[in-house]
């Protein structure tokens, strides 16, 4: 079998030797693969240990010194095999290398363009995770399923045409990978699910943070489409900000000049909205945005804002005329109410991320 596997590393001196005596000691791999091991700066000499077998077998071992990432290592990985067909596994152990030729085989044949092994099809499961890792895989595997008809999107262990590979952004980064390559070519991707049983590690630690569950929530809303990400965000809650004071000081002077609540609330609507259109364009979704004034966007704009207007107004009644709250005080929950409909619309629909050409 003519095939390159990465083994991303990090830390996992006390797996090494294991890994790879199980990996070498499979027949019915052949002896035309070749390991790559891609390790980004472990501390407790992961490198030396790899550097052992590099005389006795075909093991190459690539040394980061950037930023760890796993995605980044297997994209480096993946740009200096030798060979077409690329499978990617962890160096823990927990995925078994007696399912490799499995995995392979379909790619090589030409019949498959990506294969996964999967814990969450008839045969396959997970043994040792504790009950949260287990819901948050769960958890993380559903709502990718949103967007990709596969039943573990979140597997590490998968392989794929090494082509595909050019889809993807330098850029890419975070856990998971095999998210991005299965949304490089969507409806037109031959995918094929292999059951494994996953096992947790005995060796070392799992490097998994909240950071990384919060880079791949985003990495889902991004592949949907949307442009939700801390930058536009953060842009977008300041314009929002400053529009709450040209909202609210509008809307109190008007009902003090004894205007009707709802006039009030068109029209310190209308003023910003106005305002916080301007400013995202050239500020929070600048980059989806051409400088131009887009008809077709200035619409959906206005769209995403009259929804988000009734649905303050629904708001807003609702407090004041079933809760009695009063006006001053009710204004606030309807405006983020709003300002969430608006950034989640914005982001999706009106400053929606550009398709790769
Ligand atoms: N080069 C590099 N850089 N390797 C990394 C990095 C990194 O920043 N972070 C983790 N790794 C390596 C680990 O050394 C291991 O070989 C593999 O990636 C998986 O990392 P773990 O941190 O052990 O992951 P896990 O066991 O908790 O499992 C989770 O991630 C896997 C990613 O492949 C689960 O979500 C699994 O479903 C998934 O397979």
């Amino acid at each position: 079998m003519q095939f390159s596997l990465i083994i991303p590393t990090l830390n996992e001196a006390g797996n090494i030797d294991l890994l790879l005596t199980s990996i070498f000691s499979h027949d019915n791999l052949g002896d035309q693969f070749e390991v790559i091991i891609v390790d980004d700066s472990s501390t407790d000499g992961t490198p030396d240990k790899v550097r052992k077998w590099q005389n006795t077998h075909n093991v190459h071992l690539i040394e980061r010194h950037a930023r760890p990432d796993l995605t980044a290592s297997i994209l480096d990985g993946t740009a200096a095999a030798k060979y077409e067909v690329i499978a990617v596994m962890d160096a823990d152990l927990s995925h078994p290398p007696e399912r490799l030729a499995s995995l392979i085989q379909p790619i090589l044949d030409g019949t498959h363009d990506i294969t996964i092994g999967s814990r969450y099809i008839a045969g396959g499961d997970t043994i040792g995770w504790p009950f949260y890792r287990l819901w948050l895989s769960r958890a993380g595997g559903w709502l990718a399923r949103t967007i990709c008809d596969v039943n573990d999107a979140t597997s590490g262990f998968f392989a794929f045409r090494k082509e595909l590979i050019k889809n993807i952004t330098e850029n890419a980064r975070g856990y998971k990978i095999l998210l991005e390559l299965l949304m490089t070519g969507r409806e037109q991707l031959r995918v094929k699910e292999i059951p494994i049983h996953f096992h947790n590690r005995l060796h070392g630690s799992s490097k998994l943070s909240l950071s990384h569950h919060l880079t791949y929530l985003q990495q889902l809303i991004t592949l949907a489409g949307g442009t939700v990400s801390f930058y536009t965000a953060s842009r977008f809650a300041m314009v929002g900000f400053l529009g709450v004071f040209v909202d609210v000081l509008i809307f109190q002077w008007m009902t003090g000049q004894g205007i009707s609540l709802a006039t009030a609330h068109i029209s310190s609507f209308i003023a910003a909205a106005s305002f916080n259109y301007a400013l995202n364009t050239k500020w929070s979704f600048r980059l989806q945005h051409s400088g131009h004034l887009h008809w077709s966007q200035f619409s959906r704009f206005l769209i995403v804002g009259i929804f988000a207007m009734l649905l303050r107004g629904a708001v807003l009644a609702w407090l004041v005329y079933t809760w009695n709250i009063s006006t001053e005080w009710a204004i606030f929950p309807a405006i983020i109410a709003t300002a969430i409909v608006n950034y989640l619309g914005s982001a999706f629909y009106v400053f929606p991320r550009t398709k790769p050409a």
